[in-house]
């Protein structure tokens, strides 16, 4: 009895010692060791992948990151289509080029940037919460993404082009209502730029 007395007591203390540690003393001890942030801080665009799409478990992982993405109502108002067969790729390449004869077939083409798997993203333009919703969602991909070794790139050009194309879009095959938002290309890295530079000066705290 007198045992677990003692065991009682010992883990009172441990606990009112953990909850005692004010908040933001915490969260300066954890920022030593954090990878979310590592994560975060050491994402680039990625635009050179060694031909080999991102294999499929390691995709739908990804995946399932991209749909816990905090969204309006949970209506989770997104739809993902993932290609990474190069024919079905190369059929809705040209697709997209025929449909946009005012563009170089080749600008139309290398908008995807020769990512081995590509991800489109079509939101609901009836909520406005959705772009925001797809905002999160891809957003979570890239990152989880990249902590899993592969890059990424999001893509808003192709839209603009995927948007003439109804054979393209029939590829897709999103449901009625929904239409293409934005674009993300996937695949293990054959570059590591530098990071881009970042205005802090846009961030204001008001007092
Ligand atoms: C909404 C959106 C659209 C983008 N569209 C393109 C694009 O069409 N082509 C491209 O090469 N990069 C595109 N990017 C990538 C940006 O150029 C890139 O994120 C930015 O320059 C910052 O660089 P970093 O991602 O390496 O930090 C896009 C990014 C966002 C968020």
């Amino acid at each position: 009895m007198k045992r677990i007395e003692t065991v009682i007591a010992g883990l009172v203390i441990a606990l009112s010692a953990s909850c005692g540690q004010p908040a933001a003393e915490k969260a300066k001890d954890m920022e030593g060791k954090n990878e979310v942030i590592e994560t975060i801080m050491s994402r680039r665009s990625i635009r050179k992948y060694i031909a080999e799409p991102v294999d499929r478990e390691v995709m739908n992982r990804i995946l399932e990151c991209g749909i816990n993405a905090p969204n309006g109502m949970n209506k989770q108002s997104w739809e993902v289509r993932v290609v990474d067969k190069p024919a079905v790729m190369e059929e809705i390449k040209n697709f997209m080029a025929a449909a946009n004869p005012d563009m170089d077939p080749e600008t139309v083409k290398g908008c995807f940037r020769d990512a081995p798997t590509m991800i489109f993203v079509a939101n609901d333009p009836s909520y406005d919460c959705s772009p925001v919703d797809c905002g999160l969602l891809s957003e979570n991909i890239m990152l989880s993404a990249w902590s899993l070794g592969v890059g990424s790139v999001c893509l808003g050009s192709p839209v603009r082009f995927l948007k003439n194309s109804p054979e393209a879009l029939a590829i897709l095959g999103f449901s009625e209502g929904y239409t293409p938002i934005i674009c993300i290309g996937l695949g293990y890295p054959d570059e590591s730029p530098e990071a881009k530079p970042r205005d802090m000066s846009k961030v204001k705290f008001i007092d």
